[in-house]
């Protein structure tokens, strides 16, 4: 809504407006001028829909199944997307006429996967004209190990030869790392796989649940400090910079832990010597879990290259370790900034803000101008999911091989913009709620926090960072069920074997007391297990009904099919 009102009102005023605000030197946030007294002006870096492709295309993608292999591994796979697209691709004509054969329909595209630099043939197969995800193993052990990656291309044919698609993509086959950690991204379904001495370096499934966590003024102080945050059950943890000298006591005792990090670096990630310096220190722990360049370079508007300098200069020291950055403003240079990065972090606090008016610069707050402590919120729960649709639909506009998502959900108390900190059940409903619109990890801002939202996201990560709901979460994307005549209903589905976990959220600030059904796209035998909240839902056949819902109820429940 809130781009196509942009989209619109950019229209209105036409480029001219536009290039106005790229010359004067008032402070902005988001690209907005927020000091009261600025003059209003058009952000630049608006990214909108292409425009569609004037006829049907085929866009054809590769992508290995895993962001880096190592050694160990002798299996590869390959992903291969042959979608149907009115953004990108080539023109797809589906009636083709092979020689000596009747008239057919263009329903296979034949392709070879090879290494560039050799031709060397790693698949040979074919895939279903708009369709996704399907999988391809190869043997990796027939490439070497290197640091350098491998240029791979795909090349893709119609039965009569005549319409041809190419993608390119790089894979790495690292050589093995048996010191410190290795982390390696899923690209199918944007989790994490993690290895170290404490999985006797075989790689398990893994969700990052925890906090960004005040360095000087609580971590540095004791190591009980780390050890009380650690008992409360999260499966990781993000220092907050600056660091001080003492910085490895606390990184190894993490290591002791095996309490996993993500490792900061702003307000010195535009400082390249010091992030190689930085990446060399921390490289070899065994709980570094991935690193994190920059906190809300688009709010602060850092120079556009920044993040790609930062993440060129890491990748060269460590490729073992993805990168990740948190975009704070809804849609601007989205593409410049996450350019920069292998995950993306949302950061959407909208709890208590008003969302048109800022206190704290006497201003309003529209698409054009202001901050009021969440960029173009509404100031609904719902801002946390849409920011997460948001930056998925970006990267469908640029045709990317989607980065995973994660959430930095607020679970603080009291800042500036926040009139109230989030409740028990608004901060169970904003983590679930990320979960369901496709979050791979969950980092709140900031620890220590209330003792009440400490406990409530404890209970929550004991639960959505273990098996089996990690299981799910990790093993499958997450699929939505829209609910007829009730948008405030938020339900998602993971399929993985023979069952099914399916994720309810109640976004209604009312209980209601009538009966609530959930019509299931699939069919059910039993009921599981249900490891997150108190509703009794019936299952019958393809639907879960339960009579009355609690007002911002959650709920996981696990199905046989
Ligand atoms: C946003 O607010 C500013 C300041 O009041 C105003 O000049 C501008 O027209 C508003 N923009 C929109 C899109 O309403
Ligand atoms: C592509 O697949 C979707 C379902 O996934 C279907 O709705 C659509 O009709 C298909 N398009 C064509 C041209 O086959
Ligand atoms: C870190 O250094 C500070 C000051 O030098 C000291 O007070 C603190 O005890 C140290 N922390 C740890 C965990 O060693
Ligand atoms: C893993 O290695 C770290 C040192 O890098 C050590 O502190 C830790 O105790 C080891 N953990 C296990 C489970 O062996
Ligand atoms: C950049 O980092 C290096 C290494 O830590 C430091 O010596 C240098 O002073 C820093 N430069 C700036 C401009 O801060
Ligand atoms: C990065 O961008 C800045 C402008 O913001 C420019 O001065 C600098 O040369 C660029 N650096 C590189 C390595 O491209
Ligand atoms: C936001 O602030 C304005 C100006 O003080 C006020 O009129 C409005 O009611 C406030 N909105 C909310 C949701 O608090
Ligand atoms: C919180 O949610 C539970 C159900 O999950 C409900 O029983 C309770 O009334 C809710 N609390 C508030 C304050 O809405």
């Amino acid at each position: 809504m809130l781009v196509a009102a942009l989209a619109a009102l950019l229209a209105v005023q036409g480029a001219a407006a536009l290039q106005a605000t790229t010359t004067t030197d008032i402070p902005r946030w988001c690209g907005k001028p927020y000091e009261s007294g600025s003059p209003n002006s058009i952000p630049s870096g608006w990214l909108d829909a292409p425009e569609p492709l004037a006829t049907q295309s085929l866009y054809v993608q590769v992508e290995p199944r895993y962001n880096i292999y190592v050694s160990s591994e002798k299996t590869g796979s390959f992903i291969v997307d042959a979608a149907l697209s009115q953004y990108h691709g080539q023109p797809y004509h589906q009636d083709i006429q092979v020689p000596g054969l009747a008239s057919q329909l263009f329903t296979d595209l034949y392709f070879t996967i090879t290494v560039e630099s050799t031709g060397q043939v790693l698949v040979a197969n074919a895939v279903t004209v708009n369709t996704t995800d399907n999988l391809f193993d190869f043997d990796i052990s027939l490439l070497e190990p290197r640091f350098d990656a491998y240029d791979i291309k795909l090349y893709g044919l119609s039965l009569d030869g005549l319409q041809v698609y190419t993608a390119t993509t790089q894979l790495y086959y690292l050589p093995d790392k048996l010191t410190g950690s290795v982390t390696k991204i899923d690209n199918l379904n944007g989790g994490l796989l993690f290895k170290n001495n404490a999985t006797n370096f075989e790689f398990v499934p893994f969700f990052a649940f925890g906090f960004y966590t005040n360095y000087g003024g609580y971590l540095e102080l004791s190591l009980e400090n780390v050890k009380a945050y650690y008992d409360l059950g999260y499966t990781a943890i993000h220092p907050i910079p600056s660091f001080s000298a003492n910085l490895t006591t606390i990184l190894d005792y993490l290591d002791e832990l095996n309490l996993l990090f993500q490792y900061d670096m702003r307000g010195t990630y535009t400082n390249l010597t010091s992030v190689a310096e930085q990446v060399t220190m921390v490289k070899d722990y065994s709980s570094l879990l991935v690193y994190y360049t920059a906190d809300e370079p688009d709010g602060n508007q850092d120079p556009l290259n920044s993040t790609s300098l930062a993440y060129d200069t890491i990748t060269k020291l460590d490729k073992y370790h993805p990168i990740g950055l948190a975009l704070n403003c809804q849609n601007y240079y989205f593409e410049d900034y996450s350019a920069g990065a292998d995950y993306l972090m949302e950061d959407a606090y909208p709890i208590g803000i008003n969302a048109t008016f800022s206190k704290k610069w006497d201003t309003p707050c529209n698409v054009t101008y202001g901050d009021c402590g969440c960029d173009n919120c509404v100031g609904e729960l719902q801002d946390v999911s849409n920011r997460l649709d948001d930056f998925a639909l970006y990267q469908e506009y640029l045709g990317q091989w989607p980065k995973p998502r994660w959430a930095v959900p607020q679970s603080f108390d009291g800042e500036e913009y926040w009139s109230r900190d989030p409740t028990v059940n608004e901060t169970w409903v904003m983590n679930q709620l990320a979960v369901n619109h496709g979050a791979k990890s969950i980092m709140l801002w900031t620890y220590p926090t209330t003792d009440v939202l400490a406990a409530a996201n404890s209970q929550q990560s004991k639960v959505l960072a273990n098996s089996p709901a990690l299981d799910f979460v990790t093993g499958a994307k997450p699929k939505a069920i829209p609910i007829k005549g009730n948008d405030l209903l938020d339900v998602s589905y993971w399929t993985v074997g023979k069952q099914i976990m399916v994720s309810v959220v109640n976004l209604d600030y009312a209980s209601t007391s009538s009966a609530v059904t959930i019509p299931l796209p699939f069919w059910a035998s039993s009921i599981a297990s249900s490891p997150w909240g108190s509703i009794e839902w019936d299952l019958s056949g393809n639907t879960l009904t339960v009579q009355g819902l609690d007002a911002l109820a959650t709920s996981l429940v696990i199905l046989n099919v």
